[in-house]
């Protein structure tokens, strides 16, 4: 049914002799579950666009985490097994790696494929030059080495992530994954520096912090406005301790949103 359909059903009330019209409207609850329904729908339809054009035969595909990328690696598998595709896989996590694990597919690291053809990944925002927030999921470390090998870095989002400057749509801060020892000194240099805060990120189902797959922990910056994110970027992993940030500048080729009303829509970066 459609998100129109859902809001507003009308029916007759059953004995009534001048039938009068009951407005059903959806309670928040239900208007929660059509707008979970709607952004899954469009992680899927930009998975599957990315797949679809940037993937070929004989390929070496860096795999992202997150959400969205299971869309990516179910039409992957799918591809692979229907075209009969010779396809490597590169994770860039515990989780991607379990993934391409669970779909058959064949699994690499950068030792064996130092080299990639194409990294497709999710984000946690976008802004208008392709300037990505990653490391909503902790893996923003691994994310940008295997970006970083790839001839071509793909992302794939719905459209909750399209910003026209970061901080818009995204409001947990950015992600800085540190050495654990070094944790209060890189937060309180980062807001000297920049301003804002900086907390440690803490698990959900377990006590204590976040623990990344590099055994490190997570410090997610909340800026107070915009900045040179290249600047910044720069800045910040000469903190010592600070291992990597989920600010990806100048890395993105390709963005792919899936947008409420089924469309696909592509931003490309800016030509320098
Ligand atoms: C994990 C990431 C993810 O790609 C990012 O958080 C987007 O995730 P999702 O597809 O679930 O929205 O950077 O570290």
């Amino acid at each position: 049914m459609s998100f129109r359909g859902w809001l507003g059903v009308a029916k007759l009330l059953p004995g009534s002799s001048r039938r009068r019209p009951l407005v059903v409207t959806a309670s928040p609850k239900t208007n929660t579950r059509v707008a979970v329904n709607m952004a899954e729908e469009a992680k899927k339809l930009a998975a599957y666009a990315a797949v679809d054009n940037h993937v070929q035969n004989n390929q070496v595909v860096g795999v992202g985490s997150g959400s969205t990328i299971v869309y990516a690696v179910d039409r992957l598998a799918a591809r692979v097994r229907q075209e009969k595709m010779n396809i490597i896989c590169v994770p860039t996590s515990f989780q991607a790696r379990q993934l391409i694990v669970q779909h058959g597919l064949m699994l690499s690291d950068l030792d064996r494929h130092p080299e990639l053809d194409v990294t497709i990944d999710g984000a946690d925002e976008v802004d208008a030059d392709l300037t990505l927030i990653k490391g909503g999921g902790g893996c923003l470390t691994q994310e940008k080495i295997v970006a970083g090998c790839a001839r071509h870095f793909v992302v794939i989002a719905d459209y909750r992530k399209d910003s026209k400057a970061l901080g818009q749509q995204w409001k947990k801060g950015v992600p800085i994954e540190v050495v654990p020892m070094a944790y209060v000194p890189v937060s309180r240099r980062i807001v000297r520096l920049f301003g804002g805060e900086a907390n440690l990120r803490m698990a959900v189902s377990k006590a204590g912090p976040v623990v990344t797959d590099n055994s490190n922990f997570i410090l997610d910056w909340k800026f107070e406005r915009p900045h040179n994110w290249k600047d910044v970027n720069s800045a910040i992993k000469m903190i010592p301790g600070v291992v990597e940030t989920g600010l990806f500048v100048a890395m993105a080729e390709r963005v792919y949103f899936g947008m409420e009303d089924g469309r696909v829509q592509v931003r490309d970066a800016p030509i320098d």
